[in-house]
């Protein structure tokens, strides 16, 4: 059994009753369209907690293309069924009005240290306002023991991260691996709206990264980021960066051995949809 809870009171309430209980709470937020990505996370917030509760909200905060909030695929009675399947107990589907009450103008402000200048931050202005916005309220409200977050937004969730620690957020961030497709895709709710024949190719993005990964002691931080652009350009796609950064501050980085946390990042665009991909170098 599932149950789904759309009011924000009504959430917090069943919170408060399961936490004086001594339940604990395991928290999975995503914006619907399920994928097995989404679900690993939920099957293993279910391994670590006793109550899992997942929230589909799509955030208009956080798009700043708002052609892809239109077509942002939203698809909650297949994505129910998903979670029965993985286990989960509770889906929150909050209204936009349950969210932002006072108007999605207020608690757009929170301090980001500037680890969203690089990369999507750059390309997106705005997004990690609104992701971190989003997610403050979303955990106001459930105040879980632990948040699950997929590495594949690096980026996304090192904001997080430090929102947590600068905010002093009493819950444990779990960052939980890619899930990939049988060609190397990792797992998005965007692949759905590939060409079939796109998405057969848009396997080149995670050889170009392991690619990457092996040349690393051999090849300087340009060569790699060039190669990968390069590799990258093949129709129909078209990089538009492909950066090797610092995986804490998520700097860019001259030179391989200035950090002992690397990480190669990259975004791609094919059939009009945005890519976004990752490898740990080194850790
Ligand atoms: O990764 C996502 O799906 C979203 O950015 C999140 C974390 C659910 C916030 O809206």
């Amino acid at each position: 059994m599932i149950l789904v809870v759309e009011s924000v009171p009504n959430l917090i309430d069943l919170v408060q009753r399961n936490k004086e209980n001594g339940v604990s709470i395991g928290f999975v937020p995503t914006m619907g369209a399920l994928h097995k990505g989404h679900l690993s996370l939920v099957r293993k917030a279910k391994k670590e907690n006793d109550l899992v509760i997942v929230s589909i909200f799509v955030n208009p905060t956080q798009f700043n293309d708002k052609k892809d909030l239109e077509k942002y695929p939203r698809t909650l009675e297949s994505d129910i069924s998903l979670l029965l399947t993985a286990r989960a107990d509770v889906v929150f589907t909050p209204a936009s009005s349950e969210i932002y009450p006072e108007g999605d103008q207020k608690g757009n402000d929170i301090d980001l240290g500037g680890l969203d200048s690089y990369m999507e931050g750059a390309f997106r202005p705005g997004h990690f306002k609104g992701v971190a916005q989003v997610v403050k309220r979303l955990l106001d409200i459930v105040t879980p023991d632990r948040l699950y977050m997929g590495q594949k937004d690096f980026q996304q969730f090192t904001i997080i991260a430090h929102m947590i620690r600068t905010l002093k957020i009493q819950t444990d961030l779990v960052v939980c691996r890619i899930l990939r497709e049988a060609n190397g895709l990792a797992m998005s709710s965007r692949n759905e709206r590939l060409t079939k024949e796109t998405r057969e190719k848009a396997g080149i993005i995670y050889k170009t990264l392991q690619s990457v990964k092996k040349y690393q002691n051999t090849k300087s931080v340009k060569e790699l980021e060039d190669y990968g652009m390069k590799r990258l350009n093949i129709a129909p796609f078209i990089p538009e960066y492909f950066t090797i950064c610092d995986g804490n501050t998520l700097k860019p980085i001259q030179n391989i051995n200035d950090t002992s946390y690397a990480v190669a990042c990259v975004a791609v665009w094919g059939d009009g949809i945005r890519l976004i991909d990752n490898i740990i170098l080194k850790k």
